[in-house]
């Protein structure tokens, strides 16, 4: 039995999974997929299962989303799922990103090798296939880039219609690009993502759009396949923690709840730790909970930072957010635009790169080894949540030393410490000799 029910303790009101609602309609609560789980076989013969179906032909045995399906079981058609191939994202050791961050190892769980570049996909391959089972016609998201490149892509596998909301002028051209050629219809708000958040969920009821955002709590039933599938290439060991950049808060939401389900199931033994690291301009969550009482969220109006992924000041999912924290025993960090811009360069060292918003994740590690909070022998998994390719500009700037945040208030320049500039010479072979003999 499947059922969708509200967050709220008080609450608790439960409403058919065939409705299109995204909030409570008693009391206005964040709703989750709720399940009774009536798994074919015990834990250890599902486990085989979920591998195995890695090697078989079927499509959504492919999909690193759905050969978990069981533990997310809200589509009696498997005929109606929309996929793209999505998970099965690789596992990578850092020894420079771990020596940087003052530990012994460290794990790079790369989302950024999803087919649009992120972990959105995970979600958009289950948001979209609800769409499609709700027989959807238009789909709409507001977003800072990666969830409107998804759900571009996803909706047009689909053939539903797709109608993104950015704020003007401030979505990196890697994600931008995406939603054009994919074929969305793009609207830019001059406003940021809070606003176009604010506007798309009084939009969605009005003009008859299926909502995509993570606040879909369908969405958040794929993005917990990136933990399951964590588990499963650490053989089913929870390390120690899991470090990860926090936005509009639904993945740490998700990640949560796959922790929680994992281990009431029999599928872990016990929970690791979760890091949610947000950048310091954009940081309502650190500051939410480093409050004592931790009861209400003060949105940040003119929410500032170059990682462009989590500039976002009113995080539809808070509530949910600090549920996982609670529960794994997590912590929130907050870190500066310079060390979010060194870290990136240092994971890029080790070959494997990301986007700005994922290098909190290594920043964040740094800061938390620093004062203790972490240890260097405790085991860390870092989820690079976008690809390197996302966000070129930034990249560059970063070498080219130009790189700065212009802000209301001043100007943050970044020095490029770990910077990698090229060296321009003329069509000569004895200056380039010159040059190579520096
Ligand atoms: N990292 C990247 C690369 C993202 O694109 C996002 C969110 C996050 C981290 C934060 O995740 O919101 O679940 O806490 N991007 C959204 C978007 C907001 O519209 O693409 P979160």
């Amino acid at each position: 039995m499947t059922w969708l029910q509200c967050i709220e303790e008080e609450c608790l009101a439960r409403y058919p999974i065939d409705r299109r609602m995204y909030t409570c309609a008693a009391c206005g609560g964040l709703l989750d997929v709720a399940y009774e789980f009536k798994l074919p076989a015990g834990a250890s013969d599902m486990k085989a299962l979920f591998t195995e179906r890695k090697i078989t032909g079927s499509p959504v045995d492919k999909s690193g989303v759905w050969r978990f399906r069981e533990l997310l079981p809200f589509v009696d058609d498997l005929s109606r799922v929309v996929t793209l191939a999505e998970g099965n994202t690789p596992l990578y050791d850092g020894a420079r990103s771990a020596r940087y961050g003052g530990l012994r190892s460290l794990l790079f769980k790369h989302q950024g090798m999803n087919p649009t570049g992120s972990f959105k996909d995970n979600g958009m391959t289950t948001g979209v296939t609800q769409a499609r089972v709700l027989e959807a016609t238009a789909v709409a998201c507001a977003s800072t880039g990666n969830t409107s490149a998804s759900m571009a892509a996803y909706a047009a596998r689909a053939d539903i219609r797709a109608f993104v909301f950015i704020p003007a002028g401030q979505v990196a051209y890697g994600k931008l690009s995406q939603s054009l050629e994919y074929g969305a219809s793009v609207v830019e708000i001059e406003g940021n993502f809070d606003d176009a958040m604010r506007l798309v969920r009084e939009l969605a009821e009005e003009a008859g759009l299926y909502l995509l955002n993570s606040i879909n709590p369908f969405r958040l039933e794929g993005q917990k396949a990136i933990v399951i599938e964590l588990m499963e290439q650490l053989d089913w060991r929870a390390p120690d923690w899991i470090v990860l950049p926090g936005g509009n808060l639904g993945n740490v939401s998700a990640f949560g709840k796959a922790l929680h389900e994992l281990e009431k199931l029999g599928f872990i033994d016990r929970l690791p730790r979760l890091a949610v690291i947000q950048a310091e301009g954009a940081a309502p969550f650190y500051e939410l909970v480093a409050t004592v009482a931790q009861s209400e969220l003060r949105p940040f109006p003119d929410p500032a930072t170059l990682a462009t992924a989590i500039k976002i000041g009113n995080p539809v999912s808070w509530k949910k957010a600090l549920r996982a924290i609670k529960c794994t025993d997590g912590i929130v960090e907050r870190v500066s635009e310079q060390e979010i811009a060194d870290a990136k360069a240092v994971i890029g060292s080790d070959g494997i790169g990301c986007e700005p918003a994922s290098a909190a994740t290594l920043a964040g590690i740094r800061k938390l080894i620093a004062s203790g909070q972490l240890d260097s022998d405790e085991t860390v998994v870092a989820v690079l949540t976008g690809n390197l390719m996302k966000d070129p500009a930034y990249t560059v700037g970063y070498h080219m030393n130009e790189l700065a945040l212009e802000k209301q208030g001043g100007r943050i320049a970044i020095e490029g410490r770990f910077r990698n500039r090229p060296a321009r010479v003329a069509a000569d072979k004895q200056q380039i000799l010159d040059l190579l003999a520096q």
